[in-house]
């Protein structure tokens, strides 16, 4: 990473590679407009972009990066790029055409970081059949079904440390792991995890998952960095949940004289995580990218961790 990234702060991973602590999230960005908001990222500044097979847009997200590299926005060296592994590949020979998929998809000859999507695995839908796949064996069926593969995580494991080994991907890593699974993945693997991705926020502080990651060299990034905002549109969140909307949060915004979003953001990057928040809106991209010329108080940062005990924790690891 060279000088595009002055001003922001890096979170540096155990092989030394550093990872600018505010990215920008794919998910649920919409395929027709996913090419100009990444374009229009990176011209705000944004180096760091979370994608992810199931997101259904990495050939948009592709051609975005390679339109900007083509003018000459960002160098590759300057940027970098996450994607994911999908649960329906987990079996040792479906991980390298997965990832290759993906690097055909975004237009790149390797990723930054590989993460297995979900510790779940499971049964194959070939590649030429549907892609994504998504979380059902067959969607059109009259009572849709998720089928589990019986493949051990080590299996999966072993052919993402191939992929280090054949230059393809830089960092491989996992999300949506908890201590135990971690626990056992390092015990076992050749290559340890360089990055956790799990949802974090101040309902849902996973503060022992994190001291746990960070003695054991792995770094965290956390999802879902606004909390319930993201759920509205899938029912899966009520209005009570919104943290944009908690006194605190916005006291807080009011003294520093910053949103409500930054301050959330900054509460994550101050605990050492990185944070890739999603969002199309280029007003909120700059937003979003500009929370590293403040810093929150020790008694900010406590009392904002204190909300995960108030009456509306969410969990949905
Ligand atoms: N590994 C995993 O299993 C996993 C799971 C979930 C998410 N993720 C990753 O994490 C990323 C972020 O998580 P997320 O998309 O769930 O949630 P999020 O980034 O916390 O929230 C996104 C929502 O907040 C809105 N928003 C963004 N910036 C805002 C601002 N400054 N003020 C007010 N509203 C704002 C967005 O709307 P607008 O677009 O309209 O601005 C969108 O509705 C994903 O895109 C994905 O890359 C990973």
């Amino acid at each position: 990473m060279g000088d595009a990234v002055i001003g922001q702060e890096m979170i540096q991973l155990a092989s030394g590679r550093e990872v600018p602590s505010v990215g920008l999230g794919l998910w649920k960005i919409e395929q027709e407009s996913t090419a100009q908001v990444v374009e229009d990222a990176i011209e705000c500044g944004y180096r760091h972009f979370d994608s992810a097979c199931d997101y259904g847009n990495e050939v948009q997200t592709g051609e975005g990066l390679t339109a900007a590299l083509a003018k000459g926005s960002v160098k590759r060296e300057d940027l970098w790029i996450t994607s994911k592994l999908w649960n329906t590949y987990h079996r040792k020979e479906h991980v390298r055409p997965a990832l290759e998929k993906s690097l055909r998809d975004l237009q790149l000859d390797y990723l930054d970081l590989y993460l297995v999507h979900f510790p779940i695995a499971q049964k194959h839908v070939p590649i030429e059949k549907r892609y994504p796949p998504g979380w059902f064996t067959d969607p059109d069926a009259e009572h849709p079904v998720v089928e589990a593969d019986g493949v051990p995580i080590i299996e999966t494991w072993r052919a993402m440390e191939e992929l280090v080994e054949a230059g393809l991907v830089k960092e491989i890593g996992v999300c949506n792991f908890g201590c135990s699974l971690l626990r056992d993945l390092l015990n076992q693997a050749d290559v340890p995890p360089a990055m956790l991705q799990i949802e974090m926020h101040p309902y849902l502080t996973q503060e022992k998952l994190t001291r746990f990651c960070h003695e054991s060299n792995i770094s965290v990034t956390a999802f879902s960095p606004l909390g319930a905002q993201s759920y509205f549109q899938l029912n899966m969140a009520e209005a009570h949940e919104s943290l944009l909307e908690h006194d605190l949060i916005k006291t807080i915004a009011v003294q520093h004289q910053r949103s409500a979003a930054q301050v959330l953001l900054r509460w994550g990057v101050q605990r050492g995580t990185s944070v890739v928040p999603k969002t199309c809106n280029i007003d909120r991209l700059q937003e979003n990218l500009a929370v590293h010329d403040f810093a929150l108080s020790n008694d900010e940062m406590s009392a904002i961790c204190l909300l995960y005990t108030s009456p509306s924790p969410r969990d949905r690891g």
